[in-house]
């Protein structure tokens, strides 16, 4: 099961897990795989604390860190620097009344006068800000500070990485990895040396284009050839990760399985949800960043997409608007209050589905690896008789 990624990122199997919680994170990388640590909602000083702790985790296993940097940021010249307070005023009244009115029908709290200082974050100068993190600047930042540690692979989605921090990158003899959901994505990415092509389908968790991973996998393998392309997107087990590499992917690149972990730092509501989805209950929605993002449907998105809705802002202003009340909808959630807990949603692929127990990361990955090999074992054996 060894590919050629194996070797080139250090790992025992050829599986990617993305995810925001260090201790996924560190448990699959331990266990074998490669956990990419995703740090665009933190800043370079909380991206440090987290490196550190990973690195002491992971006992010299390899790990990776990614960051998101959008190729069209509204209100924002291509590396213009951030500036809160000015996109802050493009939010229209219409917006922000219904907003208001979205939380006051579901009864969460009024503020409480710590929006202020949560509105003085949010807009404040880069890498402080929430938003900051998504401009070319922040995410250099970010990766400045990543390349101080031993970090195995930079990763970058929702468009080429900027040519600074692939320079960096490699200068540090690091991989570079981006996402594509369609070939001309995949095609850009290798006019500007990326290294490893993620072609994430349509099914996947979070961010995500029109063209299911069925059709995208090959198309981007034969596309890039032969730089290494992982498959992502609905891949969650065993067969899939067969599939997959049937595809002509050198490994897989997953998300959303790691979010019903024992490790995983998902909102206990939203793990709870997620236990009892099926595969229809996710919907690709620009409710919460501006871009088509593939969530959990709930009363958020169903609201957001009704007939009184003024339709989401394009990002970064969509994220600024509601970044606070989606805070505030997860600590009423915690607390039990039955409106947060209609609104409360997350990312997460239509592999949601299939997630309906809480297990050891351990245990998914060397499960995930099992039915692999009894599947391609299986496959070779038929064609031998
Ligand atoms: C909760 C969540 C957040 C995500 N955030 C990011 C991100 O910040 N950067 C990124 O490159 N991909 C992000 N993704 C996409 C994953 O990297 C991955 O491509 C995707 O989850 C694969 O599909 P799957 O969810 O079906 O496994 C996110 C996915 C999920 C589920």
């Amino acid at each position: 099961m060894r590919t050629g990624i194996c070797d080139q990122l250090g790992m025992e199997y050829p599986v990617l897990a993305f995810s925001h919680c260090r201790d996924v994170v560190a448990a699959v990388s331990r266990a074998g795989g490669f956990g990419v640590l995703g740090a665009t909602i933190l800043t370079p000083e909380q991206l440090e604390i987290e490196l550190r702790w990973i690195d002491e985790a992971v006992g010299g296993r390899p790990y990776g860190v990614d960051v998101l940097v959008p190729e069209k940021l509204t209100g924002m010249e291509k590396g213009a620097r951030f500036d809160g307070a000015a996109l802050a005023e493009m939010i229209p009244e219409e917006h922000r009344r219904f907003l208001d009115s979205l939380l006051q029908e579901y009864g969460i709290e009024p503020s409480d006068g710590s929006d202020a200082e949560h509105w003085d974050l949010l807009t404040s100068s880069p890498s402080e800000g929430m938003a900051a993190g998504l401009t070319g600047e922040g995410a250099v930042r970010l990766i400045e500070v990543a390349l101080t540690h031993p970090i195995r692979l930079v990763a970058n989605a929702l468009g080429a990485p900027p040519a600074e921090m692939i320079k960096a990158a490699h200068a540090a003899d690091v991989p570079v990895a981006a996402l594509a959901g369609k070939r001309g994505h995949a095609e850009r990415h290798v006019a500007a040396d990326v290294d490893i092509i993620v072609a994430q389908g349509y099914e996947a968790g979070g961010h995500t284009g029109e063209i299911a991973t069925m059709v995208l996998v090959p198309e981007i393998v034969d596309a890039v050839a032969p730089r290494p392309v992982l498959a992502a997107g609905g891949i969650a087990r065993g067969r899939q990760m067969a599939a997959a590499m049937a595809l002509g992917a050198q490994g897989v690149w997953t998300g959303s399985v790691w979010l019903t972990t024992q490790e995983a730092e998902t909102h206990p509501v939203v793990k709870e949800k997620f236990l009892r989805a099926t595969s229809s209950d996710t919907l690709r929605s620009r409710s919460i960043t501006g871009k088509p993002a593939r969530q959990l449907k709930s009363a958020w998105t169903e609201a957001w997409d009704g007939p009184d809705s003024p339709g989401p802002l394009p990002m970064p202003l969509q994220p600024l608007l509601v970044d606070y009340a989606l805070h505030r909808i997860n600590r009423a959630a915690a607390a039990g209050a039955p409106g947060a807990v209609q609104l409360v949603n997350y990312f997460v692929g239509q592999v949601v589905g299939s997630l309906d127990a809480v297990r050891p990361a351990r245990q998914v990955l060397h499960e995930m690896i099992e039915e692999y090999v009894d599947v391609v074992t299986a496959q070779a054996d038929g064609l031998r008789r």
